[in-house]
């Protein structure tokens, strides 16, 4: 019988056994530091010359690992390896499908401060988020797999007399798992092993930034036993090796999160249908946010300030679901704002193997580039409270920054900026300050912070978002709790971690038999 889901537990770092199992795991780490991974392709390893080198964002010098690099012929050799593997994996019962997910979960439990403190090596995650990530990773294996198992007969439909109908679920075919860095081992196992379970082969393709606890992660998935052939790994350049597959005949769907941009071109893609292709590719998108948090008048100040930073900071704000926006109603927006300052001023900073620091930096040296412009834009589209300044001389650090009395439009306040960067704005009242949240093509999370039961009842039906928290920030949507996509530009609204996701990774099939 298998137990009921339950998230995993956060680890709490204050217990000194917590603390330093984590800094064994950190030891770990650095004793495979600089190693090299290969391709995993039918179970075989290949070694290719043109490399992946992924570095410490927080020095970066610091070689993670380096991991080779797929080729289009070796990305259609692995597309052969997983047609051919989809043949016999599709026919494994969902019961051995859904253990190789539970034995996973329990390897990655095992080795925990370790794959934490990996990411924090390679992503620049504090401890904390590290934890959560793992955490996260956890979970989406315990849940898809128990949701696997529930789906597994299909569902009940009517069927008249001397008749008896049918309505089971089959996997698709062959699927191609392309990942961002920012949740690089929550997302990528999440939206790896919700398209094996469901009997499907894929390919796997990490973020560039990211590549070594991918690997690590497709050596967890070996352990537990899955068949070579079901997950083939081919870490590569998005334009040469991600355009080649997504226009693969023989790709069946794609699994996609990352920005809105690279989401539309894949959808753009993925829409031709080309020589040799028998069926219309389904594409999961989960892209990007501009995610707000509303303070109406009525509302526990302290509370929101808390949200807001803790929303826009968290991982240096590099979350899809992190905090943007804080849109204010007027009669408590100094108060809100200079808490808010108060707040950041207190953050810590640093290189993240330091349990004491909050903050990290940002990914990569494109990223600190990017996101120092926005700080240049936004010293001209609203006033600096704080922050402002960055330093990559070792790490790509970026201070927290917090910009007020922004108009609605401003750039600031409708791109995605995915760095330490919040921008207030100032609402007449509550249907104001919703109206200015919804003005974004984007529809990923929001919060609200209310103690006016009437304006939450409003925000819940008018405020356009796939994830609405109220009395909260709007980031850390748990597995089975929160499911978790957006709306508009924000995606296919897949809801990751929700009752729904195995499905959108199979069809339906009705069977109909006359007694
Ligand atoms: P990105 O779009 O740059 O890259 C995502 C993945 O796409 C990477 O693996 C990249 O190599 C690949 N890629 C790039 N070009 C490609 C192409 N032409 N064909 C196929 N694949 C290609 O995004 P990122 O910088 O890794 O991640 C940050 C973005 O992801 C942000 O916009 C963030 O909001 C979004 N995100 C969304 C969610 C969500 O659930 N909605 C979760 C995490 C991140
Ligand atoms: N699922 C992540 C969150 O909710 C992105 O913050």
């Amino acid at each position: 019988m298998v137990q009921p889901y339950k998230h995993e537990p956060f680890t709490d770092f204050k217990v000194e056994e917590n603390r330093q199992a984590y800094l064994t795991g950190l030891k770990t780490v650095e004793s495979y530091l600089g190693q090299n991974y290969d391709l995993v392709i039918d179970g075989e390893r290949i070694s290719t010359e043109d490399k992946i080198v992924s570095y410490n964002p927080a020095n970066k010098t610091e070689v993670i690992g380096t991991v080779s690099k797929a080729s289009q012929d070796l990305a259609e050799k692995a597309m052969q390896a997983a047609v051919e593997a989809f043949k016999s994996w599709k026919k494994v019962k969902p019961e051995v499908r859904a253990d190789v997910l539970f034995k996973a979960a329990a390897i990655i439990r095992r080795r925990k401060h370790e794959f934490s403190a990996l990411l924090t090596k390679e992503a620049g995650k504090p401890w904390n988020e590290a934890d959560a990530d793992t955490a996260e990773a956890i979970d989406f294996l315990e849940y898809y797999a128990r949701q696997m198992l529930r789906i597994k007969d299909g569902v009940e439909v009517n069927s008249r007399p001397n008749e008896y109908n049918r309505y089971n679920y089959i996997p698709l075919g062959v699927g191609i798992i392309i990942s961002p860095w920012n949740f690089p081992l929550a997302i990528m196992a999440g939206t790896t092993v919700a398209a094996i379970v469901a009997g499907n082969t894929v390919l796997l393709k990490p973020a560039s930034t990211t590549p070594v606890v991918a690997a690590k992660f497709v050596e967890v998935m070996e352990e537990a036993g899955l068949p070579k052939g079901v997950l083939n790994f081919v870490p590569g350049s998005g334009a040469e090796v991600g355009d080649y597959l997504v226009d693969h005949k023989d790709t069946r769907f794609i699994s996609f999160t990352g920005s809105r941009d690279v989401g539309l071109r894949i959808f753009d893609r993925a829409s031709k249908v080309n020589e040799g292709q028998i069926w219309m590719k389904r594409l999961i998108a989960e892209m990007g946010g501009k995610d707000t948090i509303v303070v109406d008048k009525e509302a526990d100040l302290e509370l929101a300030a808390t949200a807001i930073v803790t929303s826009a900071f968290g991982f240096s704000g590099q979350k899809c679901s992190a905090c943007s926006r804080a849109v204010i109603v007027e009669d408590v927006y100094d108060q809100v704002l200079n808490r808010v300052v108060e707040l950041t001023n207190e953050l810590t900073q640093g290189d993240p193997t330091d349990q004491s620091n909050y903050m990290a930096t940002v990914i990569d040296q494109s990223a600190y580039d990017k996101v120092m412009s926005y700080i240049e834009i936004g010293k001209q589209e609203g006033k600096l409270m704080t922050g402002g300044e960055g330093d990559d001389s070792k790490g790509y650090f970026i201070k927290p920054t917090v910009f007020a009395d922004l108009t609605p439009d401003s750039r600031i306040m409708k791109e995605e900026i995915f760095g330490p960067v919040v921008g207030f704005t100032k609402a007449k009242d509550f249907d104001h300050a919703i109206e200015i949240a919804n003005d974004t093509e984007y529809g990923l999370t929001g919060a609200v912070i209310t103690t006016n039961r009437a304006n939450m009842e409003k925000a819940r039906e008018d405020f356009h978002v796939g994830n609405l928290y109220f009395n909260r920030g709007c980031t850390g949507a748990i597995v089975g709790y929160q499911p978790f996509g957006g709306f508009n530009m924000s995606g296919t609204d897949s809801k990751a971690g929700g009752p729904d996701y195995i499905l959108l990774h199979m069809q339906a099939k009705t069977t109909s038999e006359m007694y």
